[in-house]
């Protein structure tokens, strides 16, 4: 019997929607399957790095939380993680352009020890008052030269508060995470979820559940990349204002950040820092000098047991899954094609 064009017509457009749609869904997995970019951890069998410490040259990324911004002492989350990071045996130097707190245990980078005063040690940061993603991604060049090995983010809450494209926020987050990465071989990622927050709640969670997507996008692709959910874990009657935790909230912040620094840990994704030929370690001898042990003791962080870390959900992540479903797609269509 012959056929109409209609007959070819309908066959015709399902083949091209079926593969338009095979594209589709290859595609992230083709992003799998090239070559390693500088983000990508190496993929090694040897377990050493489990009990090698190193100097963590730590970038603290955002806007006014973390600055420690309505904190008592003003040092707010990062005297905590530092504190706990001494504890643990790491060397830490924290870099950022701008200086907030009491908190002086810090280098600063005279050549010698003996010229290190409390008036020359501060405690850098890269918190802006105010700022939203896209003006922290400007703002981080400051820094990028320090070639910080393990950078903590917590950005965002201006974006919601200002309702600000909130829908691209996610997108917004991995051009500054895809810069950095870029910019800094090696580097670490912790990147934060937005604290709950009384002003946009709904808008806070919004940009939560892509940074959620995001953290798993950059995980399935061996990035550097690690989750650390504050949201989960610090309540909204802990925030003095509705945006900002009270000392004990930024305290329960250094929990999670911890607890994320472990599972880069665990993974063996953090790198020793490049050589910027400034010395950012700073001994235990002198770190008593200054403030007795404090530094140094255990910062008795509140306890706090960590989610698992985001996946990608079905086999959009998985190669082979994508081929799978790929060549289901055809014979499905061609037995479709065969009965019309
Ligand atoms: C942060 O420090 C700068 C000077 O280093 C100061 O001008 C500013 O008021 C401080 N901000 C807060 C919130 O403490
Ligand atoms: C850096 O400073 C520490 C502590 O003062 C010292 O032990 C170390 O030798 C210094 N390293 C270099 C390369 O100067
Ligand atoms: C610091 O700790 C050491 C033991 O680790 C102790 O001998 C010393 O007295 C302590 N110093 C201060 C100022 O607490």
């Amino acid at each position: 019997m012959g056929r109409s064009p209609i007959h070819w017509a309908v066959p015709a457009a399902l083949w091209f929607m079926v593969l338009s749609l095979a594209v589709a869904i290859s595609l992230p997995t083709e992003r799998l399957s090239r070559r390693e970019l500088p983000f990508e951890k190496a993929v090694s069998t040897i377990q050493t790095r489990d009990t090698e410490k190193f100097l963590l040259r730590i970038m603290p990324l955002g806007a006014s939380i973390t600055l420690g911004y309505k904190s008592t002492d003003g040092n707010g989350y990062r005297e905590h993680i530092r504190q706990q990071l001494r504890y643990e045996g790491w060397e830490v130097d924290m870099v950022g352009s701008k200086e907030n707190g009491t908190m002086y245990n810090n280098v600063c980078y005279p050549s010698t020890e003996k010229s290190r005063t409390r008036s020359n040690l501060f405690q850098h940061h890269e918190g802006h008052i105010g700022f939203r993603i896209d003006q922290i991604a400007e703002v981080v060049d400051k820094t990028i030269p320090k070639q910080p090995n393990l950078i903590l983010i917590n950005a965002g809450t201006n974006d919601a508060i200002q309702k600000y494209n909130v829908y691209s926020a996610g997108t917004r987050m991995n051009s500054l995470m895809t810069k950095l990465f870029n910019e800094i071989d090696g580097t670490t990622i912790i990147l934060s979820t937005l604290l709950p927050n009384k002003k946009e709640p709904k808008l806070v969670k919004a940009i939560n559940e892509q940074y959620r997507t995001l953290a798993a996008f950059w995980r399935a692709k061996n990035g550097r990349v690690v989750l650390a959910d504050m949201d989960s874990f610090i309540k909204e009657d802990q925030l003095v204002d509705g945006i900002h935790p009270d000392d004990y909230g930024y305290k329960e912040m250094a929990s999670v950040w911890w607890a994320a620094i472990q599972v880069a840990i665990a993974e063996n994704l953090l790198q020793e820092a490049s050589d910027t030929a400034v010395n950012g370690t700073i001994s235990k001898a002198f770190e008593k000098s200054l403030d007795g042990n404090n530094s140094l003791a255990d910062p008795d962080l509140p306890a706090y047991s960590a989610k698992a870390q985001p996946v990608l959900n079905g086999g959009v992540s998985d190669r082979g899954l994508g081929l799978v479903w790929m060549v289901c797609l055809q014979v499905g269509v061609g037995l479709v094609v065969m009965t019309l």
